[in-house]
């Protein structure tokens, strides 16, 4: 595959070296993007994913120098999506988050919004994060709430958070979380949807390693969940690594 192959993919493409090296300027563009939201408006709202891709992210953010330069005290954080189990167990996104990062910062727990993914009724819990996210966040492109920025992973089947290919959840327009459904253990999930993704102010994309080139290569022909996601008032950038870009 050559960079070439994925010009059809909407947004900025930003291509570094190596896995480590994207993560550094992940955290680099979230700097800028957390300072233009609290000069904006006084704080800064992130929904993050899980997969594999954020720990090298979360392991420099919960680093000495970033400890020190981010507005830890303005963040508000949302999760895209997570699986259907308690929130202690190692295949929790907010496990992850929390063991990698969160506790790890200055964050205010109180500003940590989690998604109830222990709950025996996900379509419930998926009902009450959409209200969590409509009452806290300013309203953005047709009524959504407006995260200031989404980091998303991207899976071998073009999947995002969990919109998995050719399930429900790609369909529901009329809520801002919902029911997800996964091809991989923990199946069952809640996600964002394409409503409220869409309707952030940058969303962010953090592919790296062999593995995502076909997928890639789908999102750029519009075949899979990931190639909907376009930002109606927002940035959309990709952090890939040179593997993962082909180049
Ligand atoms: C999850 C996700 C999911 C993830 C991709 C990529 O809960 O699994 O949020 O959408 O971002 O599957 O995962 P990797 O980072 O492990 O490749």
């Amino acid at each position: 595959m050559t960079t070439n192959s994925l010009e059809g993919l909407a947004g900025e493409r930003l291509v570094s070296e190596t896995a480590q090296e994207v993560a550094g300027t992940v955290a680099t563009w979230i700097e800028a993007e957390s300072r233009r939201a609290i000069a904006g408006h006084g704080a800064f709202s992130i929904a993050l994913s899980g997969g594999s891709t954020p720990r090298l992210l979360n392991a420099i953010l919960a680093g000495p120098e970033w400890r020190e330069r981010m507005e830890w005290a303005s963040w508000n954080v949302y999760f895209a999506d997570e699986r259907a189990c308690p929130p202690d167990d190692p295949a929790s996104n907010y496990h992850l988050a929390t063991t990698t990062l969160l506790s790890l910062v200055p964050i205010d727990p109180a500003h940590v919004h989690r998604m109830s993914g222990e709950r025996p009724d996900l379509d419930a819990a998926a009902i009450e994060y959409s209200a969590l996210l409509a009452g806290s966040l300013p309203s953005g492109p047709g009524g959504a709430p407006r995260l200031d920025v989404i980091l998303l992973g991207l899976g071998e089947n073009g999947h995002t958070a969990s919109l998995f290919p050719g399930t429900p959840a790609l369909g529901v327009t009329d809520r801002w979380a919902t029911r997800g459904l996964a091809d991989y253990e923990p199946f069952d999930r809640i996600t964002l949807t394409y409503p409220a993704i869409n309707a952030a102010a940058a969303v962010a994309f953090m592919v790296t390693g062999a593995g995502k080139d076909e997928a890639l290569l789908a999102t750029a022909r519009g075949e899979v969940p990931a190639s909907r996601v376009r930002p109606t008032d927002g940035t959309l950038t990709w952090f890939l690594d040179a593997v993962a870009a082909g180049a």
